[in-house]
């Protein structure tokens, strides 16, 4: 959608929760949020707006149903999907009520409006079986996590996002122990990535820190995730770090280059160290392989988003140049144990 000039609106089937619809602003209102993410700090807002969604669309096969509220001091906005990944793994209807954004500008004490825009999607949510959701929300935007710290959610992590320009990073020679994963790699690097994400003293991550979510179903949630890198269904490579008793570590890639058609933009997306072995410099030397991979590949930026409680992958992207280009808190709530009725709008959707 990057470029074809046609409106935001037209990009994406968004279904208006009835009683909240946007009155044909949606894209006005995207284009002038602050926070709106950009691939850069020249790219015209009505291009951002409409790459930002064309990917929600591409997130959402199931459907994004969406409420707008006029404040009187601009728009505020959710947008509200199932995960279905997620569903299925914990066995509960799991959701995502993102975006959450508040007008610019809005007196982050005023949000009234925000607070009843986020019960009418609670109510909405529970009606259509969700029983968790998460929110994901630029840490700069304090009215709307007010609003949802009223509404019941809990924060449960901060992500900070680092990217990095290929091209500023002088080509490194080889590392001689890093290979592209192999058949036989499966069940040792599952082993290490449930260890890993599965224990709080080695990462802290929102599905660990949130009691609706069964530990061991966390273990498998980040098995699969490796299982399906591996099999190329969310990544498009996987470098390993070979040890002497095998393998010690892991790092997954991926390519997107449908947003960047010039170059394309890489995303380590996975990546942990056995345990026992941390704090030997193999992340560091993990890490400078996948940037080599990734120049190979004709990558322009590579990104990664990590949790504001891991020193070590920080220390390493900031050692290469990585810039702090976004930062994001995430809030759940369990919606299990909440009474209906918080919402003042009907509830019910039209396309
Ligand atoms: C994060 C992780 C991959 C780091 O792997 P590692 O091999 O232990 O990291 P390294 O030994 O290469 O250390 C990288 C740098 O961080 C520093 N570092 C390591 N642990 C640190 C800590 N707790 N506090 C501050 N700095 C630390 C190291 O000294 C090194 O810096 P240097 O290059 O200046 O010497 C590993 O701890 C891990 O698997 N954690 C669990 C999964 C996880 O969090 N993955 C990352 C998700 S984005």
């Amino acid at each position: 959608m990057k470029g074809s000039g046609s409106s935001s609106e037209a990009t994406c089937a968004v279904h208006w929760l009835q009683g909240w619809e946007d009155g044909g602003q949606l894209a006005r209102a995207l284009e002038s949020w602050p926070f709106l993410p950009c691939e850069s700090r020249s790219q015209p807002a009505a291009e951002a707006a409409a790459a930002y969604l064309d990917r929600l669309r591409r997130l959402t096969a199931g459907g994004l149903v969406m409420a707008a509220r006029d404040s009187g001091q601009g728009m505020w906005l959710a947008g509200l999907r199932r995960m279905d990944w997620d569903s299925e793994l914990f066995g509960f209807g799991v959701g995502r009520l993102e975006p959450l954004i508040s007008p610019p500008g809005a007196d982050p004490c005023l949000v009234e409006p925000g607070l009843e825009l986020i019960g009418a999607c609670l109510a909405h949510a529970q009606g259509a079986g969700l029983m968790h959701l998460s929110s994901r929300v630029d840490a700069r935007d304090t009215a709307a996590q007010r609003c949802l710290q009223q509404s019941g959610f809990l924060l449960v992590d901060t992500i900070v996002v680092y990217e990095l320009a290929v091209a500023a990073v002088a080509p490194a020679p080889g590392e001689p122990d890093v290979r592209p994963a192999r058949g036989e790699d499966a069940v040792p690097l599952r082993e290490i990535a449930e260890g890993c994400f599965g224990n709080r003293a080695f990462n802290l991550n929102r599905f660990n820190c949130d009691p609706a979510f069964p530990p061991g179903k966390v273990r498998e949630l980040y098995g699969c995730w490796l299982t399906n890198s591996l099999s190329g269904q969310q990544a498009d490579h996987v470098l390993v770090y070979q040890g002497q008793e095998g393998p010690a570590g892991f790092l997954t890639c991926k390519l997107d280059r449908a947003s960047t058609p010039g170059g394309g933009r890489g995303q380590v997306v996975l990546n942990a160290v056995r345990a026992d072995l941390h704090g030997r410099g193999i992340y560091g030397r993990l890490t400078r392989a996948a940037l080599e991979w990734f120049r190979a590949q004709g990558a322009e930026t590579v990104e990664i988003a990590t949790q504001l409680t891991n020193p070590a992958v920080h220390r390493v992207w900031q050692r290469l140049g990585a810039r702090m280009a976004n930062f994001y808190h995430t809030f759940h709530v369990d919606l299990r144990n909440r009474q209906h009725g918080a919402a003042a709008g009907p509830g019910k959707t039209k396309p």
